[in-house]
């Protein structure tokens, strides 16, 4: 089978629907068809300032939604980033392997450095793209399920990949993005031009999974739309019911065609209010089964090890044969 890794920071108190439809959907599905490794990339979180407490409770959150989405222990290796130290270790050596102007090009680092600041922003924040490349090149993954924003990412990890095997000979699985055109970048309810983000402005433009499902209904039939009247998919003029149909087409299943035939003659309230009723219908379920995972987190702890080992395994072994090309002398 074909390996899958991706990953997610727990860097909120919950997951946004931009989180889901650009990304997480897909880790569900590919449990059918791969070997699928999925992390909860809490080293990647501390490149900006965290609170211990906050952190840790973001972790097992994170773990518990992604379980309650239906990510799968017994198919999937779930696993915390810092449970597997190998991350780290493979990182120092990519980083010796990455140019320091390729690096400073990355736009995520440059928009995020700018945001706060130079003096304030730490180099692990710089040197974050290049630990997501060690995420993924250290499980010989063939696909990598991310949204539209990580694509330099994924660039540069087959960049460092592909450098290294050139120079040291076959070691690393060159990976492919895995972006879903349709829902790659799903957009901010109240700014619908922008990103769904969980650094945006205001939270009216922002679902989050585990917020009261009533109160995302009610975000959601006060999405920005424009003056119109007429339901059409058409992200130029109408960018808000463009993306208020892309995420009904997916978590329904329903064609674009299809929901703009059925609302034909009727305005943009009915969508928005229909809409709602699906998103809740389809959240209520999974914010169930999140708060019975968050409810036993020994248990959820235990998943989360037996993750961890099993991830330790693979890491291990491309660790120990990267050391061993750069000329590490092995311990006895
Ligand atoms: P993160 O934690 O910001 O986001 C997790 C996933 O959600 C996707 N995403 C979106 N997709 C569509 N529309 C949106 N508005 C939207 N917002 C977020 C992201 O593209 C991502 O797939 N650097 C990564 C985490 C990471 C990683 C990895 C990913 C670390 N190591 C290895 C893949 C492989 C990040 O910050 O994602």
């Amino acid at each position: 089978r074909p390996r899958v890794l991706s990953g997610i920071q727990p860097t909120a108190d919950s997951f946004h629907l931009g989180n889901y439809l650009g990304a997480l959907r897909q880790w569900v599905k590919l449990q059918d068809t791969h070997e699928t490794f999925y992390s909860v990339v809490d080293l990647h979180a501390i490149t900006v300032e965290q609170d211990p407490k906050v952190l840790r409770q973001r972790t097992r959150v994170s773990a518990a939604q992604l379980l309650a989405i239906g990510i799968d222990p017994q198919r999937s290796a779930l696993f915390v980033q810092s449970h597997v130290p190998e991350h780290a270790q493979l990182s120092w050596v990519l980083e010796c392997q990455t140019g320091f102007g390729e690096a400073g090009r990355m736009t995520q680092f440059k928009d995020k450095s700018a945001k706060q600041g130079s003096d304030r922003s730490s180099v692990g924040l710089f040197t974050y793209p290049v630990l997501q490349a060690a995420d993924i090149l250290l499980y010989q993954a063939d696909a990598v399920p991310v949204g539209e924003d990580q694509r330099q990412h994924l660039e540069l990890t087959r960049d460092l990949a592909q450098r290294f095997n050139n120079r040291l000979g076959k070691t690393f699985v060159v990976p492919e993005p895995y972006i879903i055109k349709d829902t790659a970048k799903i957009y901010d309810l109240q700014e619908p031009t922008a990103k769904m983000s969980k650094s945006a402005s205001n939270v009216n433009g922002i679902i989050e999974l585990l917020e009261d499902p009533k109160r995302s209904a009610k975000k959601i039939r006060s999405a920005v739309t424009d003056t119109g009247r007429e339901v059409k998919f058409d992200t130029e003029n109408k960018a808000g019911v463009s993306n208020l149909l892309t995420i009904y087409s997916a978590l329904t299943d329903r064609t674009i065609a299809d929901l703009e035939a059925a609302y034909e003659g009727k305005g943009y309230g009915d969508l928005k209010k229909d809409l709602g009723e699906v998103f809740v219908e389809w959240v209520t379920p999974i914010q169930e089964r999140a708060k019975s995972y968050l409810d036993d987190t020994a248990e959820l702890d235990k998943v989360l090890a037996a993750g961890a080992e099993r991830a330790r395994e693979v890491a291990s072994k491309t660790l120990a044969r990267t050391y061993q090309r750069i000329g590490f002398l092995p311990p006895v």
